[in-house]
């Protein structure tokens, strides 16, 4: 369970994220936070003049939170440029689903509302560290 002061403290560290992020070519700056075994990680959105080299906000504070050594994500916070809450796309959800499959996702738009899913509702039936055990093959 993660509670509504640790929701605030992800989403301000989400929302400065968001403030540094690079995105010259969709000028969409998204910002993220996640809670985990090592404590809070943000991230923003870093874009590339080769387009497909960009990556996610969360995919970047996910990554930052695994090379400190967390292996267990609890949440993950979103705030993108939108006026509604965005959600994770599909290739952040498969990434995030590693670190923990039924993490929290909580996204907040820029008019405020603020929406809350399972990472599992978002990817049901995912592919994951199981599937690729010696004894699955
Ligand atoms: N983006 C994120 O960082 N997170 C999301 O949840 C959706 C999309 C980025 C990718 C790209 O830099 C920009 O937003 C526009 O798609």
């Amino acid at each position: 369970m993660i509670d509504d002061a640790a929701v605030d403290a992800l989403l301000r560290e989400a929302r400065g994220a968001r403030d540094r992020a690079y995105a010259p070519y969709s000028g969409f700056p998204v910002g993220a936070a996640v809670e985990s075994d090592e404590g809070m990680f943000a991230g923003a959105n870093v874009e590339n003049a080769a387009y497909p080299t960009g990556i996610c906000a969360e995919r970047v504070a996910a990554a930052a939170a695994v090379s400190a050594g967390a292996r267990h994500i609890a949440a993950v916070v979103v705030t993108g440029h939108a006026e509604d809450p965005i959600t994770p796309c599909g290739q952040c959800r498969q990434f995030l689903s590693e670190f923990g499959p039924g993490m929290v996702v909580i996204s907040e738009g820029r008019n405020g509302t603020r929406r809350r899913w399972s990472l599992g509702d978002l990817l049901p039936h995912a592919f994951g560290p199981k599937d690729v055990e010696p004894s699955g093959r």
